[in-house]
C-alpha cells in the first residue's frame, strides 16, 4: 500500500474475502470436473487445460487473500466442504451431468467473468488489487475458451442429442446467471461501492447487469450458434 491509496472500507475487506472463497470454490469445482472428464475419456489436451485452470484458481485465491489481508481482513475464509465440489444428479449419466454443469460453469460463468473482471480492473489503482485482477483477467480468457472447446467436443461427439439436451436446459441456466450476476454483485447487497472502493477493484451493482446483457449479445448468442444451439430462443423463454 502506498500513502496515496485510499483506506480500505469494510465493504472492500468483505468483498475480497468473499472473492477468496469464490476462487477456492472454483478450484474445487474444476478439480472434480477434471476427474469427470477423465472418467468420460475426454482428450488429454482438454483434461490438461482443466488441470491448469485448477492451478490458476488456487493462485487467484492466494492473490485475493493477499488483497483481503492488505484491506485489514484477519478472519479466515469460510470454506464449506459440502460446497467444494460438484453434485451428481441421481440416476443421470455422468455425461449428462458433465455437459449441463460444464456449460453452466464455463460457457456461461467464465465467459461473463472476463468482461466483469476487466471492468473491475478499469477503476482499480491499488497495486496489490491490480496485480490480482491483472492475473485473473489474463487467466479468465483461457477458462472461457475451455468452456467452448468442451461444448464443441460434446456436440461433435454426441450430435443433435447433445444440442437438444443443452438447448432445453439453457433457459434455466440463463435464468440462474441473470439471478446471480444481473441484479446484484453476486454477494450480499450492501451499499453501492464508493469511488475509493472502486480503486480497490469493486464495481457498482448496476454494471453487472449491463455487462451480462452485453455478454449475452456478443458472446452467448454467436458462440452457441456456432455449435447449433439457439441462445436467443432460450433467453426469450424467460
Ligand atoms: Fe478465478
Ligand atoms: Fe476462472
Amino acid at each position: 500500500m502506498t500513502p496515496t491509496d485510499p483506506t480500505a472500507s469494510a465493504r472492500v475487506a468483505a468483498e475480497w474475502l468473499r472473492r477468496v472463497e469464490a476462487e477456492y470454490t472454483s478450484a474445487a469445482i474444476t478439480a472434480e470436473f477434471v476427474l469427470w472428464l477423465i472418467r468420460l475419456g475426454a482428450s488429454p489436451d482438454l483434461i490438461r487445460d482443466g488441470l491448469r485452470i485448477v492451478d490458476d484458481e488456487l493462485e487467484h485465491a492466494s492473490l485475493s487473500h493477499a488483497v483481503a489481508r492488505a484491506a485489514g481482513v484477519e478472519a479466515r475464509p469460510q470454506l464449506v466442504q459440502e460446497r467444494l465440489g460438484l453434485q451428481r444428479t441421481e440416476g443421470q449419466p455422468l455425461l449428462v451431468d458433465a455437459a449441463l454443469q460444464g456449460v453452466d460453469i464455463f460457457c456461461l460463468g467464465e465467459t461473463v467473468a472476463v468482461p466483469l473482471f476487466v471492468a473491475m480492473r478499469d477503476t482499480c489503482t491499488v497495486a496489490i488489487a491490480r496485480t490480482a485482477l491483472d492475473r485473473i483477467v489474463r487467466d479468465e480468457v483461457r477458462h472461457r475458451d475451455f468452456g467452448w472447446t468442451l461444448l464443441e467436443w460434446l456436440t461433435d461427439t454426441q450430435g443433435d442429442a447433445m444440442r437438444t439436451l443443452v438447448g432445453d436446459a439453457l433457459p434455466g441456466m440463463l435464468r440462474g446467471v441473470r439471478a446471480s450476476y444481473g441484479q446484484s454483485d453476486y454477494g450480499e447487497r450492501l451499499d453501492e461501492p464508493t469511488e475509493a472502493d472502486a480503486r480497490w477493484g469493486l464495481m457498482p451493482s448496476a454494471r453487472y447487469e449491463e455487462i451480462l446483457l452485453r455478454t449475452y449479445e456478443r458472446d452467448y448468442v454467436p458462440r452457441f450458434a456456432r455449435v447449433g444451439i439457439d441462445a436467443r430462443a432460450a433467453w426469450a423463454q424467460e
